[in-house]
């Protein structure tokens, strides 16, 4: 167990395809149509197979994918729901060194970098350059959340929330909100060409569900943080929630997609 639960992925799901830059991705496309077509993916921290399922119908229908996690349950979920056409395996990917690139063109990922620490990220870009091996790295969250109607403790929430983002999620101390820009330059700096482009995600009261899940997302963290009292937290999440299906309430949260290419 990773944590991630399929019921929560799935909720993120459709707002996470509505977010993915469609230029980066036609870009992705144009990259293969160029190679003739021919394609070798690694997703890594697949989950539930999200990434397969956004970008499989913009690929070449000969792409050869391999779906990486290290839980059992999530990865036993994405090949129900995908089939046994698809390679799948559990590993851990903080070993770099032993993540599967032979034949690999592009490594995919969707909402993992925040997740990362800097030396696994640069570990990550050396091996890539090595193998000349592109990356897309989509909807890494870039610590921005705006809300239509504030409330005197959103910054407060927020920045608390963005301090626990960084505390170690299995590969050292997480880069958090800074993990895009982190990336960007150590693509470029391994001779990527790189383009980034932002993915946020828009929630009105058509994502209450999704909403609501997030919102709720912040009490363990704030907590933690222990910069507000318990009930000051209570009081701004009873706050949050109460907005959420209000006509023309809006939340957005700031994410990052990224393509670097070899050069
Ligand atoms: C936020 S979820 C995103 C899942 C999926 N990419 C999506 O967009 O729905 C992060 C994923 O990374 C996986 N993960 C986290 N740390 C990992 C590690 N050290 N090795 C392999 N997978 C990992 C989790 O199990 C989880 O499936």
């Amino acid at each position: 167990m990773s944590g991630f639960s399929a019921s929560w992925l799935d909720l993120r799901e459709p707002a996470d395809r509505a977010a993915r830059d469609a230029t980066l991705v036609k870009q992705l496309t144009a990259h293969f149509e160029a190679r003739g077509g021919v394609a070798g993916l690694l997703d890594i921290g697949c989950g539930s197979g999200s990434t397969w399922r956004s970008l499989a119908p913009h690929l070449p229908p000969q792409a050869r994918w391999t779906l990486l996690d290290h839980d059992a349950a999530l990865l036993a979920e994405a090949e129900r729901r995908i089939g046994k056409a698809t390679t799948f395996r559990k590993q851990d990917l903080a070993d770099v060194e032993a993540l599967p690139l032979d034949g690999v063109d592009i490594v995919t990922a969707s909402a993992l970098f925040d997740l990362c620490s800097q030396a696994f990220c640069e570990r990550l870009l050396r091996r890539l350059a090595a193998n000349r091996c592109g990356l897309y790295a989509a909807l890494t969250y870039d610590g921005r959340i705006d809300w239509s109607r504030p409330h005197p403790r959103d910054a407060q929430s927020v920045a608390d929330f963005n301090r626990h983002q960084t505390g170690d999620k299995g590969f050292g101390p997480a880069l958090g909100p800074r993990a895009a820009e982190v990336l960007a330059h150590l693509a470029q700096e391994n001779g990527f060409a790189v383009q980034v482009a932002a993915s946020p995600w828009c929630m009105g009261p058509e994502e209450a569900a999704l909403q609501q899940a997030f919102i709720e997302g912040f009490r363990r963290p704030l907590l933690e943080i222990g910069t507000l009292a318990a009930d000051e937290i209570e009081q701004w999440l009873a706050f949050r929630q109460a907005q959420i299906a209000l006509p023309g309430s809006l939340c957005v949260v700031g994410h990052a997609d990224l393509l670097a290419l070899p050069a």
